[in-house]
């Protein structure tokens, strides 16, 4: 009795590790076809923004100051605000945590908060945009960053930040995306973005015996549509949907690179992008990287 069930359940185990080993066998189906549809044909529409405005740092430098963040980050973002260096990070750690989950109240201990400095290219380089703009909606958790959620939205991790008339700071999701890029052009200076646009836009350089600038394939708004950009347009896809890598008007990807990120792209190089490497200087690097951010906001000069 025992022996049979025994061998009866050995016969199910094998049937079923058979099949699941029969089902990875199958030949996949569809995938020479798939690729064969992305094939650039027909440009598609365009992938909807995730930014509901076009930033501008004009406006978003009337919110820095209205807002306050001025009180901490100071009038030029240095992170010398006037109330600067009384900060301190909200009195939270893992030992008041769990005494709140019981229901007692501990005073944690208070450590000096610094605000950030904008000016500070090593720490301004590894921000994105977007990664900004999250900061401002949920401010930082055990830092006294506040929290700038719309009105009715739920505060983030932050603390709260209230004004003069004793009601909370809040942001609208427009409002936000300026401030950040009123932020943003503290990184660079006025001088560096001009020398980055004089370069986009005439510096030759050689690429396989043509005298090519970056505007005569990513084109002089950006938007990929320079004369040899029209020849490429063809054969990237992205380029025809006027959307994706190297269409530096495109906010949905342009708001989620890092400075570092678009720095290494322009040394390396890709499939149809050439590769800057020993040609261009560490400052004229630089100088075309904050340049080419200038094409999805409103830049002040
Ligand atoms: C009460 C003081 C205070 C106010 C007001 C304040 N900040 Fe901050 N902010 C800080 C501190 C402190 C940090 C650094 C947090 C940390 O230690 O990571 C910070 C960090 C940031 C960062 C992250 C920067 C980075 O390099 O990671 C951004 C972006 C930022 N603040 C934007 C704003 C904006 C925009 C406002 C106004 C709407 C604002 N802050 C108002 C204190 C403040
Ligand atoms: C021959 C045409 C051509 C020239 C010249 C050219 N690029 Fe590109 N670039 C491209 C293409 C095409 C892409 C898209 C990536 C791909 O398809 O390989 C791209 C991608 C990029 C990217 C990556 C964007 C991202 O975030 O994914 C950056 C940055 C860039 N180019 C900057 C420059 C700069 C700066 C110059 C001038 C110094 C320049 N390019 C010159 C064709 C060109």
């Amino acid at each position: 009795m025992l022996g049979m069930s025994l061998r009866f359940r050995l016969l199910v185990a094998l049937l079923i590790i058979s099949s699941l080993f029969l089902a990875a066998c199958q030949p996949t189906v569809g995938v020479g076809r798939a690729v064969a549809r992305l094939e650039p044909t027909l440009p598609a529409p365009r992938d909807p923004s995730v930014v509901p405005v076009r930033p501008s740092a004009i406006e978003g430098r009337r919110i820095f100051a209205r807002a306050q963040c001025v009180q901490c980050h100071g009038p030029e973002g240095l992170g010398d605000g006037p109330i600067a260096g009384a900060l301190t990070s909200p009195g939270k750690s893992i030992m008041t945590d769990f005494f709140r989950l019981l229901g007692i109240q501990l005073r944690g201990e208070r450590l000096p908060s610094r605000p950030a400095n904008f000016h500070n290219p090593v720490a301004m380089r590894l921000n994105s945009p977007f990664s900004m703009y999250e900061t401002v909606t949920r401010g930082r958790p055990h830092t006294a960053m506040p929290a700038f959620p719309a009105e009715g939205g739920k505060p983030g991790y932050g603390a709260t930040l209230f004004g003069p008339r004793g009601s909370e700071v809040r942001l609208t999701d427009e409002e936000r995306w300026h401030v950040i890029f009123h932020e943003w052009t503290y990184a660079s200076t006025r001088e560096e973005v001009a020398r980055g646009k004089r370069m986009y836009e005439t510096r030759a350089i050689d690429i396989d015996g043509r005298a090519l600038t970056c505007a005569s394939c990513h084109g002089t708004r950006g938007d990929g549509r320079g004369p040899v950009g029209v020849e490429l347009s063809k054969k990237i896809w992205g380029w025809a949907r006027g959307q994706g890598s190297g269409v530096f008007t495109d906010i949905n990807l342009m708001s989620q690179r890092k400075p570092t990120e678009v720095y290494q792209r322009i040394v390396d190089g890709s499939a149809n992008m050439p590769s800057y490497r020993g040609k261009l200087t560490d400052d004229e690097l630089w100088a075309l990287v904050n340049y080419i951010y200038t094409f999805i906001y409103d830049y002040p000069w």
